[in-house]
């Protein structure tokens, strides 16, 4: 094996340890609520890292991230940008067990389940952070930041480049929100060829 591919497997085990631990944590009630833990899944050498809010119906009940409608359009919006789960991203949530009725894990939900996303970030070593709207943006960076306001600004967040960008339940119900976030995207490609690969190919061009 080759220094990469021994590295890809000791960082993949160390993931799958890290989960194991998330599995028996306890520290707010969401997990007493839950049908599956949602770990998160991808790439685990991924240069981008995209970061949700937390599982909802179908995710909880499948154990996968953004797999229900908005996952639909995460895919579509991977797609045109020539990313796949497998190869260049990972994705995650603020809170790994699903809220109940689908409302907004609270302030303390968050911060009992952020050490987990921490860990995530240093195993995974993302170059590029994702912030899928605004319960991602507050939870992680700061809760007075407005996405409305902060949206398609890169953010220098410990030796990481973080775009926020609106949430693809936001999209899906504001149409017209769509196409401040295709630009959104489109410079998330432009930064992925700077600083990781000059001949990555998307559809935007
Ligand atoms: N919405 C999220 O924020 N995360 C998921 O995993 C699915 C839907
Ligand atoms: N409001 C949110 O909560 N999220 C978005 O992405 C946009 C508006």
């Amino acid at each position: 094996m080759t220094d990469k591919t021994t590295d890809m497997a000791q960082r993949e085990k160390e993931l799958k340890e890290l989960e194991a631990e998330v599995l028996q944590c306890r520290k707010c009630a969401l997990a007493e609520t839950r049908n599956q833990l949602v770990f998160g899944e991808g790439d685990p050498h991924a240069e981008i890292l995209f970061i949700g809010e937390g599982p909802g119906y179908y995710e909880d009940q499948q154990g996968h991230p953004f797999v229900g409608k908005s996952g639909q359009l995460l895919d579509r919006i991977l797609e045109v940008c020539g990313f796949s789960r497998q190869q260049h991203i990972f994705i995650g949530n603020i809170v790994k067990c699903r809220p109940p009725d689908n409302r907004a894990p609270t302030p303390e939900e968050r911060a009992a389940c952020l050490p987990w996303l921490y860990k995530q970030i240093d195993l995974i070593d993302p170059k590029i952070i994702i912030l899928l709207g605004a319960t991602a943006l507050n939870g992680l960076i700061d809760p007075k930041l407005r996405i409305t306001k902060i949206r398609g600004q890169w953010i220098a967040w410990q030796g990481r480049l973080v775009m926020p960008t609106y949430h693809p339940a936001a999209l899906l119900r504001n149409p017209g929100m769509k196409k401040d976030a295709w630009e959104d995207f489109q410079q998330v490609v432009a930064k992925f060829r700077e600083i990781v690969d000059p001949d990555h190919h998307s559809d935007f061009c």
